[in-house]
Order: structure tokens, then sequence, then C-alpha cells
């Protein structure tokens, strides 16, 4: 019979709770003859201030053997800002070479947007997660005087660029609309400019039946807000990637359920998969946190592992929860029995 040996980082803040619906959501969302194995790894702020650790190479070790990761957020404002950043989340994503960073937006029906009502918002922003100027390549001299000299360096390879180029060019090639927007500001960053858009160009010759597009990034903020109907899919560096994915969620619902994830294409790693918002340690513990984009983050995480089928449930389970709601407070563990009883229903 069929298995899936799923790592589980709950992390700090809100992740407790918003993981535990989600983990709710994926058993009433799985085929009765799928055996869903979990371990919970205790990584996060409470971690480092027993331990001092942020995620120490025996349990790196471990998560190598799972077939995906959930993580629900990093971050507290008792840890100095960059620890956990750096030291676990982005650590992860840099061991696993997680160089897809997946962030869908689609328009959920009875949402908060801005934007409300356009139908059109159905686009995928492919950002890379390996490289640009997260990879810690940077120094500073004189640090903290008044003539202190701060550089970070965006590092930018043709093996790293051209495979994230790839993925994105495969999936706009599997959607109705088959269109790939590239967003880079190449107009200033004429190096990295110069590999992400030749790259892309390149690339766009073995893929005759999808149309391309260019933007610089200022440009594309514009866009995103006025006119979102014109993305399909969006490629980006990682930086790029990361700001516009925070638009990107506020013009399509809220930051309460947007989904990513970090994925390795080629399976040599598990892929992690979390939602885009933090820990909101001002509501933890409270109740008071919207579980959805951790559950669409587990409809990714099942898409991912090729349940298709129990991934579009959830996403509709998820449609039609929203499409209900009347403004009734409800609290996690409600939004999310609601959502099990959907998708097992
Ligand atoms: C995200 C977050 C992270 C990022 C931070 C917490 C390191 O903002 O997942 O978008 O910048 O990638
Ligand atoms: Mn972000």
């Amino acid at each position: 019979s069929r298995s899936i040996n799923l790592a589980v980082i709950p992390g700090d803040g809100i992740g407790q709770e918003v993981v535990a619906q989600g983990l709710k959501v994926l058993n009433a969302a799985l085929p009765q003859d799928v055996k869903l194995e979990t371990k919970e790894y205790d990584l996060g702020a409470q971690r480092w201030h027993r331990t001092g650790e942020t995620l120490p190479d025996a349990e790196l070790e471990a998560l190598k053997n799972h077939d995906a990761i959930l993580l629900g957020a990093i971050g507290d404002p008792s840890v100095p800002s960059g620890v956990l950043e750096r030291g676990l989340l982005l650590k992860l994503r840099f061991a696993f070479d997680h160089f897809i960073n997946l962030r869908p937006s689609k328009l959920f029906p009875n949402t908060e947007s801005p934007l409300a009502g356009n139908p059109d918002i159905d686009f995928v922003v492919v950002r890379e997660g390996t490289e640009g100027p997260y990879t810690g390549n940077g120094g500073s001299l004189r640090t903290g005087t008044p003539a202190e000299v701060a550089t970070e360096v965006s590092l930018n390879t043709a093996y790293g660029v051209e495979r994230v180029v790839r993925d994105a060019f495969e999936r706009a090639d599997s959607r109705p609309r088959k269109k790939l927007t590239l967003v880079h500001k190449t107009n200033v960053l004429v190096y990295a400019g110069h590999l992400w858009k030749n790259t892309f160009d390149k690339v766009a010759e073995e893929y005759p039946d999808v149309t391309t597009d260019y933007l610089h990034v200022d440009a594309a903020t514009i866009f995103l807000v006025t006119d979102p109907g014109r993305f399909d899919v969006i490629v980006t560096d990682n930086l790029f990637g990361d700001i516009l994915t925070d638009l990107a969620a506020a013009v399509s619902g809220g930051i309460g359920l947007a989904a990513s994830g970090n994925v390795n294409p080629t399976g040599d790693f598990p892929s992690m998969f979390e939602p885009v918002h933090g820990s909101a340690p001002d509501i933890a513990g409270q109740g008071k946190a919207d579980p959805t984009a951790t559950v669409l983050s587990v409809a990714l995480l099942l898409r991912h592992l090729g349940y298709e089928d129990r991934a579009v449930r959830i996403e509709d389970a998820v449609s039609a929860d929203l499409a209900e709601r009347d403004g009734t407070p409800r609290t996690t563990d409600e939004i999310g029995d609601a959502l099990a009883v959907r998708v097992a229903g």
C-alpha cells in the first residue's frame, strides 16, 4: 500500500495552530489506502532559547529521509532578526536545493481583496529559491562607525537561472493560457539582468507555444494591482519574488490565503510546503489565526506527491468555505474542522 512519510515543523507563533489544522485536512483528504506517517521536529525560537541551536546536522540529515516537509512559521521577536531566518528557514531551502519557490495566486470568492470581484486573478509566481541576494554573500567594513560600508551581493549562476527558467516554461506550457512573464530589473542590474534575459530568450525558442513577456519589477507591481489578469506564470529572482508574492497575496485574498511550496523537482531532497505568512506573534495562541494558507499549502504538497485529485478537492473545499463566510468569527480549529468535513464529504 502507499504511504507518505511527512516531516512536520510547526515552528513559532501561530505555526503550531495552523499546522494542526493542515494535518487535520490532510488526513481527511487522503485516500483510505494511503498511510500517513508524521514526525514532528522541534525547531524554532523555543529550541534556540533552550539549546542555542537552529538546525543541527543530525536533524538536517533526518529530515532528508522524508517524502516532504510541512512547515508552519518561523520567527519570534525574542530572537534577533535573521538568526532563525538564516539558520533554519533559508538553511533548509538551500540544503535541500529548493530552487523552485512556487507561489500561486488565485482570487477566491468572497475575500477582502481590494480587487475583489475581478475574476481574472489566476497566476503563479515561480520564484528562484537558492540564489540572488539570499546567499549571504556580502560583508561589512568599519561596522557601526559613520564610515560603515555594507555589501550584499546578488549571486546568479547560469545553472541556477536556467533551471528555474526551464521549470517556469514547463509550467506555462501546461496551463491553458501558456503565457510566461520574466520580471527583473535589467535596466539597472545589467549583469544579472543580462544572464536572466539571455537565458529566458534562449529557452523560449524551445517553447514556441508559450507567449513571453518581460517587465521591470517596478512596472510589474503596478500591473499586479491595475491589471492582474495579464499574468499567467511569472518567473523572477529570489528577492523580487519575495516582494512580488506578498503583493500578490494582498491582491488575491490576503496573506491568510497565500500558500507556497519550496520545491526540488528532481526529487533528490524533500520539498517543503509552508504558508507565505509569518508567525504572527501578536495573535499566537488565541485561536484567531486563519489556517487556510496552510491548508492550501497541504494541497500543493499533495499535488507534488502525485495526488492531484486530492489537491483539487482541498482547493474546492477552500473555495466553498470562503464563499459561505459571512463575517461570523470562527476559531482556527473551527475553520480546520469545516474544511476537513468538506474535504471528506
Ligand atoms: C518568505 C519570507 C522569507 C523570505 C523570510 C522569513 C526569510 O519572507 O518566505 O517569503 O524572505 O523568503
Ligand atoms: Mn516573504
